[in-house]
């Protein structure tokens, strides 16, 4: 056959690629709770198939596709035989926090794109490696905050990227629960690594961490307890086991604090909670030298805001007090942006849409406070070159 026949069929082909709708394979690693809400989206979307999946517990994935009446998916015991097997696009990670940087760092060292659930880890030491695994993969990492998504999030960024603050000096956030330990994976320290601090901590200090631009944290003095997970009175029982049981099995932290020193003379005073005898540890609110910004204590990591916001400045020398009244978000819900945003960096080229060089930061915090807290005095927080 001669060149000019050739070099057509190979010009045919090339087309055909560009313009065929070739499927993104994705398979996704931990079929537990979270998954849950991961496989509703996949399913809906046309560009998309879930061609494997894994679980270190045995039938778990399987029973978990059945369920979902996922068809065509192969199945394997764990992120390893999966990433080893298969030639995919991206992998989905919804493991427990302990096995988040582990399966990160195997499928970017695969050359998988990644979409890794939050926290992005237990340690600093870890999120440096999984970030070192991105850069020398060249891969997307997107870390699953789906609060982003939200358009009263993205009001609170906006409101302090218009200047209406002024300069922001101090913040405080947080919140959390009266009651509201959870069970299974989430309260020992050998699967989850961390409490109420990486569960729903993570998300306080991204909402505000976010709007001023991710500084950089310097020094943290930190606290951290856990008076209510190990107390029977105030455990209780599940499927698996009595409230004595998960009292006992209770390993990681159900409150905690800290007060940080971010880059730029801002000063983060942050506390967050499972369970405590009180409704709220407050509002989050942001101080700026031209106005103040409150955001009404907020379950965040359900991802909207408490209530209508309000800023506070002042008019020609009269105090003012505006309310920002609550938006509604008119498209898709928070998972389908948060894993269609993935999909999208993966197909147009992008950045990911919840960078980790950001939650590296958010990371720092936790880790940060953690090792003060042990050591009972504030540390510098050394984040090593990636
Ligand atoms: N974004 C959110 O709103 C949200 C909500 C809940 C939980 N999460 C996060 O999702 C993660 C998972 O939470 P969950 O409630 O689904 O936990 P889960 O315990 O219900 O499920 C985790 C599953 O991962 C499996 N697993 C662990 N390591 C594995 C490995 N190496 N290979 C294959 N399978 C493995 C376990 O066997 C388990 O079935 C946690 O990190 C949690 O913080 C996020």
């Amino acid at each position: 056959m001669g060149d000019t026949v050739l070099s057509q069929f190979t010009q045919a082909f090339e087309e055909e690629q560009k313009t065929s709708k070739r499927k993104l394979k994705v398979g996704l690693v931990g079929c537990g709770w979270i998954a849950e809400s991961h496989i509703e989206v996949y399913k809906e979307l046309e560009d998309v198939e879930v061609v494997a999946a894994a679980d270190l517990i045995p039938g778990k994935a399987e029973a978990f596709m059945k369920k979902y009446g996922v068809e065509g998916v192969r199945f394997y015991p764990s992120h390893k035989e999966m990433i080893d097997a298969e030639h995919l696009d991206a992998v989905d990670i919804c493991t427990y926090n302990c096995q988040h940087a582990g399966p990160a760092i195997y499928a970017l060292d695969h050359g998988m794109n990644v979409l890794l659930e939050k926290p992005f880890t237990v340690t600093l030491d870890e999120a440096v490696e999984v970030c070192r695994a991105e850069k020398r993969s060249g891969k997307i990492l997107s870390i699953g905050f789906q609060p982003r998504g939200d358009a009263n999030m993205q009001m609170i960024k906006k409101i302090v990227e218009s200047g209406a603050l002024g300069k922001v000096y101090y913040i405080q956030t947080g919140g959390g629960r009266r009651r509201g330990i959870p069970n299974s994976t989430f309260i020992e320290k050998d699967t989850a690594g961390i409490g109420a601090l990486g569960d729903i901590g993570c998300y306080s200090l991204d909402m505000v961490l976010n709007a001023v631009g991710y500084p950089k944290p310097l020094t943290v003095t930190g606290y951290k307890s856990a008076f209510f997970g190990t107390n029977p009175e105030y455990q209780y029982a599940d499927r698996f086991h009595s409230a004595e049981e998960n009292a006992k099995r209770f390993s990681v932290d159900d409150f905690a604090a800290g007060f940080i020193r971010l880059e730029g003379d801002i000063i983060l005073d942050f506390r967050i909670s499972w369970a405590m005898h009180m409704d709220t540890p407050g509002d989050t609110i942001i101080l700026g030298t031209k106005a103040g910004l409150r955001i009404p204590s907020t379950d965040c990591w359900n991802g909207s805001v408490g209530g209508e916001m309000t800023l506070y400045h002042d008019l020609a020398g009269v105090q003012m007090q505006e309310k920002i009244p609550i938006l509604k978000n008119k498209d898709k819900g928070l998972f389908y942006k948060k894993i269609r945003s993935f999909l999208d960096a993966i197909l147009e080229g992008g950045k990911a849409p919840v960078p980790s060089s950001q939650i590296l930061y958010n990371q720092a915090i936790i880790d940060g406070i953690c090792r003060s807290a042990e050591l009972g005095r504030e540390i510098e927080i050394k984040i090593p070159e990636i």
